[in-house]
């Protein structure tokens, strides 16, 4: 494979590991130049060295729109025609009794309100470039169906999935797509972090008994960010070994 991405821009945060550092890969492969996002520098740094030339990676924390409208500035000569939205963390297992307020203002600021931020100044850039541009939000099977031990991450990422409709409506018409990827269980970083009872929990709930890679994950955002998927927008892909179809 590779060519599938050939001359496209792409944004990618959360790239330092796990499934960010899988998509970064993978566009690399087919040909995209990627600019990897993260507040990791030093794993970020490595991950764009070990890509090659395409890439490259710039310190940055999503949930600053100030952060999201110098990058729009400072590209301004050579913008961005693919966005993927990929920075997220569940943060916490809790109850919803049991959610401090201001934890549940920093997972929804973490998981939707970096979504918006994303979308509000890089999308008129991508109309004004005349080029048009793909946005790739990363939900979850978390945004599809409640998960009683983690309210506030579901919350956000049940809202990344409808924000993400309502975009692929608002600009439809001017060159723009929007769609979701919803990944099941996937082995990443974040997953080796959490606790051992929620992966065996999710683990059992997945039709196909196993977890996912992150480059299971990169290959439908492969697919969104290139011409192949021209007329698909508003779309959910589920990357979750069968989780949703039950
Ligand atoms: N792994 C899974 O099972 C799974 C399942 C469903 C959805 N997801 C989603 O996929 C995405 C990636 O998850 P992952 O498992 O690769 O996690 P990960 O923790 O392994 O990687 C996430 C990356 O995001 C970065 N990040 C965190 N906060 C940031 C911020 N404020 N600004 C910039 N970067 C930031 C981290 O430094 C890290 O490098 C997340 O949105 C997550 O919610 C993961």
């Amino acid at each position: 494979m590779g060519g599938r991405l050939e001359g496209k821009h792409a944004l990618v945060t959360g790239a330092a590991r796990g499934i960010g550092a899988g998509i970064a890969q993978r566009f690399v492969e087919e040909g995209a130049r990627v600019l990897a996002a993260d507040i990791r520098k030093d794993q970020g740094e490595t991950l764009a060295r070990s890509l090659g030339k395409q890439a490259s990676f710039r310190e940055f924390d999503v949930t600053d729109p100030s952060a999201w409208q110098q990058l729009v500035k400072e590209m301004s000569d050579d913008p961005i025609d693919v966005l993927v939205n990929n920075a997220g963390a569940v943060v916490s297992f809790a109850s919803l009794h049991e959610v401090d307020p201001e934890e549940w203002r920093r997972i929804v600021d973490l998981n939707l309100n970096s979504v918006f931020y994303g979308m509000r100044y890089m999308i008129p850039a991508m109309i004004a470039s005349g080029k048009g541009g793909v946005v790739v939000n990363m939900s979850s099977i978390a945004g599809s169906v409640g998960i009683a031990v983690a309210p506030a991450y579901s919350a956000a990422k049940a809202g990344v999935r409808i924000l993400s409709k309502g975009a692929a409506l608002a600009y439809a018409t001017q060159g723009i797509r929007v769609n979701t990827i919803h990944p099941g269980l996937i082995n990443t970083p974040m997953v080796e972090e959490q606790p051992q009872w929620a992966t065996d929990g999710f683990l059992a709930s997945t039709p196909m008994k196993q977890m996912g890679t992150p480059l299971d994950v990169a290959g439908a955002a492969v697919y969104l960010a290139s011409d192949e998927a021209r007329f698909v927008t508003g779309a959910e892909i589920a990357v979750d070994g069968g989780y949703l179809a039950q």
